[in-house]
């Protein structure tokens, strides 16, 4: 059997990753995302786990270094790495959107033009607002980015809602969606065909995994 690296998530999307690729049998011992151990292997089934910070998934995915890995599209697109996005696995829905204080409401979109954006996402924001014909300043940040507008970083917001709590909990109203998203299954583009035959078959039981809950 050939070997299979998958790259994990630490976050939101690592328990449903692993719960998911568990029903296919495809576990380790000792797979958490608090464990210590980098590289968590199963060798009856000559599978290798390892879990890595979000924004580096489609990384190790692009260079190979993973066969493997579940990622948010909201990621993918922001690394522009290049990857084979082979399956939408349905959870992690959120969005994508620039928001501001309610009370710095403006009437149009284009009235934030040349105004300062912070965010995680500043390649999808720049593309977002360029075809808008609208240039903007961005700031990148790494977390915590509602802050960003409410102590006069910036104007501005471009960053995910999941469930919308954050953004009422510090009085943000959103203005504009840029890009929906969900958790997806990438793979090493000469993994896919020099491992064809086990990802594949790997691809075809988690989508009867999926046809059978959506029953
Ligand atoms: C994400 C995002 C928002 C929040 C949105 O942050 O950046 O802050 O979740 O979720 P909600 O709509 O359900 O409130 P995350 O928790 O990943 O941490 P971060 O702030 O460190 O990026």
């Amino acid at each position: 059997m050939q070997e299979i690296t998958i790259a994990l998530p630490k976050g939101k999307l690592f328990a449903p990753s692993a719960e998911l690729l568990s029903k296919i049998g495809w576990t380790a011992d000792g797979l958490s995302e608090k464990s210590r151990k980098l590289v968590i292997s199963n060798d009856e089934l000559n599978l290798k786990f390892i879990i890595t910070k979000t924004a580096d998934v489609p990384t190790y995915v692009e260079y190979g270094a993973a066969d493997i890995g579940i990622i948010g599209k909201d990621v993918i697109a922001e690394s522009g790495k290049d990857v084979y996005e082979v399956l939408d696995l349905g959870f992690g829905r959120c969005h994508l959107m620039m928001a501001v204080p309610k009370s710095r409401r403006r009437e149009n979109l284009a009235d934030y033009a040349h105004t300062r954006v912070v965010t995680k996402f500043p390649h999808i924001a720049e593309d977002f607002f360029a075809s808008r014909g609208m240039q903007m300043e961005y700031i990148k940040l790494n977390g915590s980015i509602e802050l960003g507008p409410l102590i006069g970083l910036s104007d501005s917001i471009v960053d995910i809602v999941e469930t919308g709590t954050t953004l009422r909990e510090n009085d943000l109203e959103e203005i504009v969606s840029i890009m929906d998203s969900t958790a997806r299954l990438i793979v090493n583009r000469v993994s896919f065909k020099l491992k064809f035959d086990r990802i594949n078959e790997m691809l075809n039981q988690l989508r009867e995994v999926q046809a059978n809950a959506a029953d």
